[in-house]
């Protein structure tokens, strides 16, 4: 048995630069995984079995775990069935990669259980054809993604940084967002210049994505107030959402007793 971590990623800054003749759009944007996390047990068996610990998740062919192990059959001809527990403690359709992770994780312990020694390099074009941010999660934590979010510019890590998630009690298809996208209203930013400003200590926060989101999801707008209300500098929609990430710290608390607050 096996067992690996399968992280989350927020995208710091995420800019689409257009649609191409494929459907899909360009992007550039900084990734970064954080230490929310799955974690998944691989075993080899008699025959493939999924079980997850999020009683909502497809356990079918759709699932991204058996789109990666289908592809690692196909690429490497080798036969073997696939024993897989998941803890799944990432959001579902909340922008944070969980099952691309959860993908690229899988053709990693595949690689590893087969002894197959396939190059990293190799993995990640794998990846692509997975989906566009599987490849991501191959790199060390930080990169700078273009493409579709295939091609992947593995960055040096950035200083530590304490995040929040908040995530709203339902979630968002990225296609949706995507295809509700208004291309005259794209921020315009050069994205390597932003890039240079998280590394030079002056990192600004944005994503394209978060107004076509707001526009399917009027209500997001409500929820993102209520956590800015909370005190967080920075209230940032990761991906296609729906969860945000906030930096900073939110207002602080301290201990009360009935001498100083009239309770009653
Ligand atoms: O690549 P992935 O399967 O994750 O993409 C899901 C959907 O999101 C695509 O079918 C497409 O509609 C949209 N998408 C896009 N441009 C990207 C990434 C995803 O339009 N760069």
């Amino acid at each position: 048995m096996l067992t690996l971590r399968s992280p989350a990623k927020v995208n710091l800054f995420l800019r689409v630069l257009r649609r191409r003749a494929d459907g899909y759009h360009e992007i550039a944007s900084l990734f970064q995984a954080i230490d929310l996390s799955d974690r998944i047990h691989f075993s080899l068996a008699e025959k493939d079995h999924l079980s997850s610990t999020d009683p909502k998740l497809p356990l079918d062919k759709n699932n991204l775990i058996w789109k990666a192990a289908d592809l690692f059959r196909q690429k490497t001809h080798q036969k073997f069935s696939l024993n897989v527990q998941l803890e799944k403690n990432i959001p579902t359709e909340a922008g944070l990669g969980g099952g691309s992770s959860n993908a690229a994780t899988t053709l990693w312990a595949l690689n590893r259980l087969l002894e197959t020694k396939i190059p990293v390099e190799t993995l990640m074009q794998w990846a692509g054809e997975i989906g566009s941010d599987v490849a991501f999660f191959f790199s060390g934590g930080t990169a700078y993604c273009t493409g579709r979010g295939e091609i992947v510019r593995p960055l040096p890590p950035l200083p530590p940084q304490t995040l929040t998630i908040a995530k709203p009690p339902y979630g968002l298809s990225t296609p949706a967002v995507y295809k509700s996208l208004d291309l005259t209203l794209l921020s315009q930013r050069h994205p390597e210049e932003a890039l240079n400003h998280f590394y030079s200590g002056q990192p600004h926060y944005f994503n394209d994505l978060e107004a076509a989101a707001l526009k399917i999801k009027p209500e997001l707008a409500a929820f993102k107030k209520s956590v800015l209300d909370q005190g967080y500098p920075i209230v940032m929609l990761s991906g296609s959402g729906s969860s945000f990430f906030c930096i900073g710290s939110g207002l602080p608390y301290s201990f009360i007793n009935s001498s100083q607050a009239n309770w009653y």
